[in-house]
């Protein structure tokens, strides 16, 4: 049996610090009529933190769930700032993005902080995107497979007896944003690779795990990408600040669905 058949694809838009004001709810509004029309792909979007209840909002009474684009670990205390997971949980948000590159440079994210974040989501029930992907240098010095296994070991056992559903983003830095998105041969054999770990780690997880690609996925290449094997879906960051775009990367992915076989539903 073709396993990526039993995993419904996720397309998940990360719109980073955009649409924080009053254009993150009419986005959301948009994003909502795709989900109206596509019953066979999961349509998760990741607002700014002001823009989070004004999104879930809109999205009431529709399959499309809102994620965080980070958490806090702590679940309470002072720390001002920062957001903790049963906060998100309790506003209505149903999944978050951990460990995304930006943080992990911008903010000296270590996998360590990663784990404990996740750890803190998992924790209050939210379903947790967990990015990894290697930098430009890491990827020339062939350093690709060790990069992302060192950052997915740090959070093997707490992904391996999650009660939620989770995914995990391969986000090769070098891809992001710059327009430039790695080749499917590229893509499919670190998605491989994953695949492998999780099934040593928990054959469950491997299965049911979701495995998106992210780092300037577009409508045009959206095809290729999401016809790798190994490929459930992807994370969207640019091309998801605009309905149409987001939309056609939806409609590619459920294209793809019905060009396989008949899915169940998600992880
Ligand atoms: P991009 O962003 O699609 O603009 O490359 C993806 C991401 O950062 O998650």
């Amino acid at each position: 049996m073709n396993l990526k058949t039993s995993r419904t694809p996720l397309i998940a838009g990360n719109w980073k610090m955009f649409h924080g004001d009053h254009s993150g709810p009419e986005l959301a509004t948009e994003c909502v009529k795709i989900a109206r029309v596509t019953v066979d792909v999961e349509i998760v979007i990741a607002p700014p933190y002001t823009a989070l209840a004004a999104c879930i909002a809109e999205s009431r009474e529709s399959s499309m769930a809102i994620a965080a684009q980070d958490v806090h670990s702590p679940n309470q205390g002072a720390c001002t700032g920062e957001i903790s997971a049963e906060t998100l949980k309790a506003i209505g948000c149903c999944w978050v993005i951990l460990g995304h590159s930006e943080r992990r440079r911008i903010f000296a994210e270590s996998d360590e902080l990663v784990a404990e974040k996740l750890d803190a989501a998992l924790g209050a029930g939210l379903k947790p995107i967990v990015c990894v992907g290697e930098t430009l240098a890491e990827r020339d010095a062939g350093k690709t497979r060790h990069v992302v296994h060192s950052q997915l070991s740090a959070v093997s056992r707490l992904l391996a007896n999650a009660s939620v559903p989770v995914a995990i983003a391969y986000e090769p830095v070098w891809a992001i944003g710059s327009g430039k998105s790695a080749n499917p041969k590229e893509i499919e054999n670190v998605h491989q690779a994953i695949r492998g770990w999780l099934t040593e780690w928990d054959p469950k997880l491997a299965t049911t795990a979701r495995i998106l690609y992210g780092g300037s996925v577009d409508p045009d290449d959206a095809a290729s990408v999401l016809a790798c094997p190994n490929v459930d879906g992807a994370l969207v960051g640019t091309a998801s600040l605009q309905a149409a775009s987001f939309a056609a990367i939806v409609r590619v992915a459920s294209t793809s669905v019905t060009h396989t076989a008949p899915r169940k539903s998600g992880a």
